[in-house]
């Protein structure tokens, strides 16, 4: 099957190149994409004690062979103030379609960042991904990226029907529009992993200034069940972020995730749910916003824990046009 065939020419390049990391010869290779470690990204942010037990090998060796990978994915090192201040410089935001989020967030969804909506269901998560992807396509005037989307769907809710009412209300041509949105379904979380690797070839070939993760974590939550599975998915979903903030660095680009509320019985601002991923996602994501639903197609959305901006909350509106203010 043709299928087949590809998948095992992806995976005898992948441990060819992971051979050229010095210390690995073609078993260790071979364990280490089976493992998942299917990259030089994937090898440099892992633990050395990790990665020993994936590919049944020392720890020394483990971490030689971490240290070769950093090097080649240039990670971990130095860079000087001025480099990372220039980058500053080219931070832009993307709008909202809805004046009280963008205020609430200095102006928009940042790039160069990620930002995670968080709410229970139907509380318009996805419906914010969609106008972000249809608002990214505009020019900067009217407060786009003047790019192409990436939406990684891992729940099949992505809407083509939706992006072309958004689109049409604002004026645009719908299928310009979709013509600029790269969708594509995660069916697991190794393969929404995959897929934030496909971004980087995809964002070579088109001005990709947004990257939609939707949900980020329910397949991680699916799929690690029970005790002693947490720590494996808490490094799995590190290295996921991390990607993703690479990202966002290298294309200057919008990452916009969601993620879902579990109840738990620690109260989370006075409601019995917090953000399921934990510290990692919670330390990764430069902005948080919590969606409520409220009454009449009204959300509240609330930042929390923002470097540099207050904390405060607002009111926004899911419309038949897309994300609005009341
Ligand atoms: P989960 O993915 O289930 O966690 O929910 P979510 O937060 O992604 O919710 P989503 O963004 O899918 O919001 C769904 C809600 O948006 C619906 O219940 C409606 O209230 C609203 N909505 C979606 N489409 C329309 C529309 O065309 N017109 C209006 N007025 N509201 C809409
Ligand atoms: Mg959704």
């Amino acid at each position: 099957m043709p299928r087949k065939k590809s998948e095992e020419k992806r995976g005898n390049s992948e441990t060819d190149m992971l051979t050229e990391l010095s210390g690995v010869g073609p078993s260790i290779a071979q364990k280490l994409v089976e493992a998942g470690y299917t990259d030089y990204l994937a090898i440099a942010t892992a633990s050395p004690m990790e990665l020993a037990a994936a590919a049944d090998i020392g720890e020394a060796t483990a971490a030689r062979i971490i240290q070769a990978a950093r090097e080649k994915a240039e990670v971990g090192s130095f860079e000087t103030g001025d480099v990372i201040y220039e980058r500053r410089q080219n931070v832009r935001k993307l709008a909202t379609s809805s004046k009280n989020l963008d205020e609430l967030l200095g102006g928009g969804f940042e790039t160069q960042a990620i930002t995670e909506v968080f709410g229970e269901f139907g509380s318009g998560k996805t419906q914010i991904m969609h106008q972000l992807s249809v608002n990214v396509t505009m020019p900067e005037d009217m407060g786009g990226l003047d790019g192409h989307a990436i939406f990684i769907d891992t729940e099949n809710t992505f809407r083509p029907e939706r992006i072309a009412q958004m689109a049409r209300a604002q004026g645009l041509d719908p299928i310009e529009v979709l013509k600029k949105i790269h969708v594509a379904r995660a069916f697991n979380s190794h393969h929404q992993m995959l897929l934030v690797e496909k971004a980087f070839e995809v964002a070579k070939e088109y001005p990709v200034r947004l990257l939609v993760v939707d949900s980020l974590t329910s397949h991680f939550r699916a799929e690690y069940v029970g005790r002693g599975t947490l720590a494996d998915r808490q490094q799995k979903l590190n290295k996921h972020m991390h990607m993703l903030l690479k990202f966002a660095d290298r294309f200057n680009a919008v990452i916009a995730v969601t993620n879902q509320v579990s109840a738990r019985p620690d109260v989370f601002f006075g409601d019995p749910t917090s953000p399921i991923g934990g510290h990692i996602v919670a330390h990764t994501s430069t902005y948080r916003i919590y969606l409520k639903k409220h009454k009449q197609g009204r959300r509240i959305a609330r930042l929390i824990d923002s470097p540099h901006l207050p904390e405060g909350e607002t009111v926004i509106l899911v419309t038949e046009d897309g994300i609005r203010d009341p």
